[in-house]
């Protein structure tokens, strides 16, 4: 291990060094940092807990376009606010804002929490994630401990063990409160999620441009990317099963509403066929009272969720006689393409129709 040059900084020396490097650095021109409101800086927060901010942007635009208000979004149709959300992944926070959104406009007569205790008991809205709408919203002290931050105070003070650890994790609490400033609350928070998501990437971090190089003890050993630990790795088990693409002359295609809870839950989906039933044809009389014609294979694909991975081959068919009218069901639709619904699609859901249109054009 190479020897720091410098020793730890105290509490005021880092705050001064984070936030000089925000001053010229920093990401000032966020949609979200732009006319502030509790509203605005929460549906941001939740957007970009497990996505990036490129990603997030056109989302949050779209998002705030259609529900400018928490009232507003406080009596869409959940149906509308899921398509918003279609490509985003993790569909429960979609179902927890709106949940939440509910409980201000009503229970909290429209008056959004400006306490870390009151955020933290609303759907959705953990520790880390209320720290920051209170830092950022409200620019009063409040410590984030996010995935980035994690990383960043890891390699900072060197913890090599794995942070989701309960003890490491109750550590890094403990050092991020020790850094958190009582001024300049909303330009800290800010700063921290910065340093990890551009200089301190989880990759190839770019140490050379960073205020705390210095004094970094990952820095220091010559392999920050070492820092911190890992998990111990668990080959995720594979689960295969078949897309059935369903289309009638019209070109429509079959999409069924999944339950309301569990793996994709109240988003809408292809019919989906395991290998454990014998004959495709039967069972679409069976579940669907649909005939169908010849069946094309399309291309697999996999798509990994954080428990398992689903190798999805999708199956291309026409109907030819539709005895159900399941049409007529609220859980079933004939989707159209070219007008399509405005519903909540899973990701690969929207992968395969978005292929298919391609194709069709
Ligand atoms: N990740 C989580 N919150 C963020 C924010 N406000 N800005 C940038 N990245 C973030
Ligand atoms: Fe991360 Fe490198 Fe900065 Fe240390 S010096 S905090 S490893 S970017």
């Amino acid at each position: 291990m190479r020897k720091n040059k410098e020793p730890q900084l105290t509490a005021i020396q880092f705050q001064k060094a984070v936030l000089t490097w925000f001053k010229k650095n920093g990401r000032k021109n966020l949609p979200w940092q732009l006319a502030i409101t509790p509203y605005r800086v929460w549906v941001s927060e939740i957007m970009l807990q497990q996505t990036q901010v490129t990603t997030v942007i056109p989302y949050f635009e779209r998002f705030m376009n259609e529900f400018p208000t928490i009232e507003k979004l406080a009596s869409a149709d959940a149906d509308h606010v899921m398509h918003l959300w279609t490509g985003l992944g993790y569909y429960s926070r979609a179902r927890n804002l709106h949940k939440t959104a509910k409980i201000i406009t009503t229970d909290l007569q429209g008056q959004f929490p400006n306490t870390l205790e009151a955020l933290s008991a609303l759907p959705g809205i953990g520790r880390s994630t209320a720290a920051a709408i209170i830092s950022i919203a409200f620019n009063k002290r409040a410590t984030i401990l996010d995935g980035n931050v994690k990383r960043v105070l890891s390699r900072y003070i060197g913890i090599d063990q794995w942070p989701g650890n309960k003890a490491i994790e109750q550590q890094l609490w403990k050092v991020a409160e020790f850094y958190t400033p009582q001024k300049q609350c909303r330009e800290y928070t800010q700063v921290m999620m910065d340093l990890g998501a551009t200089l301190c990437t989880r990759t190839k971090p770019a140490c050379h441009e960073c205020p705390l190089q210095a004094s970094c003890v990952a820095f220091a050993s010559g392999e920050p990317e070492k820092f911190p630990g890992k998990k111990a790795t668990k080959a995720l088990p594979i689960k295969k099963g078949f897309m059935l693409v369903l289309y009638k002359s019209d070109g429509t295609i079959l999409l069924e509403q999944r339950p309301p809870v569990g793996l994709w839950g109240g988003l809408w989906c292809l019919p989906e066929y395991s290998a454990e039933f014998e004959n495709i044809n039967e069972w679409c009389k069976k579940q669907y009272g649909l005939e169908i014609g010849k069946l094309n294979a399309g291309i697999g694909f996999r798509h990994t969720f954080s428990h398992f991975h689903y190798d999805i081959s999708p199956l291309h068919a026409l109907v030819k006689k539709d005895v159900l009218r399941i049409s007529e069901q609220k859980t079933f639709l004939w989707y159209d393409l070219d007008n399509p619904a405005k519903i909540g699609l899973a990701k690969p859901i929207q992968s395969i129709l978005s292929e298919i249109k391609m194709n069709a054009a």
